[in-house]
């Protein structure tokens, strides 16, 4: 199986960037983490982070054509905003689970809307980095 990891802007911050919510764990950390796992399950794991709407939209699309089979999104602050980057996974089609670090709903009014979570399988928040490793569990429990 092949499951895409997609991270939204900002979280290449992650550690450094308001530790009391989001954590110490830098991505680089959290993506660790989830190599782990993906090879005690023999599952292909890709991850890709961008600042930039565009180049998700792009990444999402290819998606389409190398096989992907499910897709971990935390959009960041795009949660809140894009369009287009929700046309973009209904595009493709390929089920996928929104997460997010802090629990955006018991944060500022503007954090309580998606784009995405009527499309999602499921969605976690304020969980922390552990959220990753739940949300690819289910994952991989999806694609079984
Ligand atoms: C976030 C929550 C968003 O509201 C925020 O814009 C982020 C990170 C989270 O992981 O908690 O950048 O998606």
């Amino acid at each position: 199986a092949s499951i895409l990891v997609l991270n939204g802007p900002n979280l290449n911050m992650l550690g450094r960037r308001e530790p009391h919510i989001y954590g110490r764990q830098t991505l680089a950390d959290i993506i660790e983490e989830l190599e782990t796992i993906a090879d005690d399950f023999a599952v292909r794991l890709w991850h890709f982070q961008s600042n930039a709407e565009h180049a998700l939209i792009e990444r999402i699309h290819q998606a389409m054509d190398d096989g992907t089979e499910f897709i971990i999104i935390n959009p960041a602050a795009f949660t809140h905003t894009s369009v287009a980057i929700r046309d973009a996974l209904a595009a493709v089609n390929i089920p996928f689970i929104e997460i997010h670090l802090s629990n955006v709903h018991k944060r500022e009014s503007f954090r309580q809307h998606s784009y995405f979570s009527d499309l999602a399988v499921g969605v976690i928040a304020g969980l922390g980095a552990d959220g990753y490793r739940f949300a690819l569990e289910a994952a991989i429990k999806h694609l079984e």
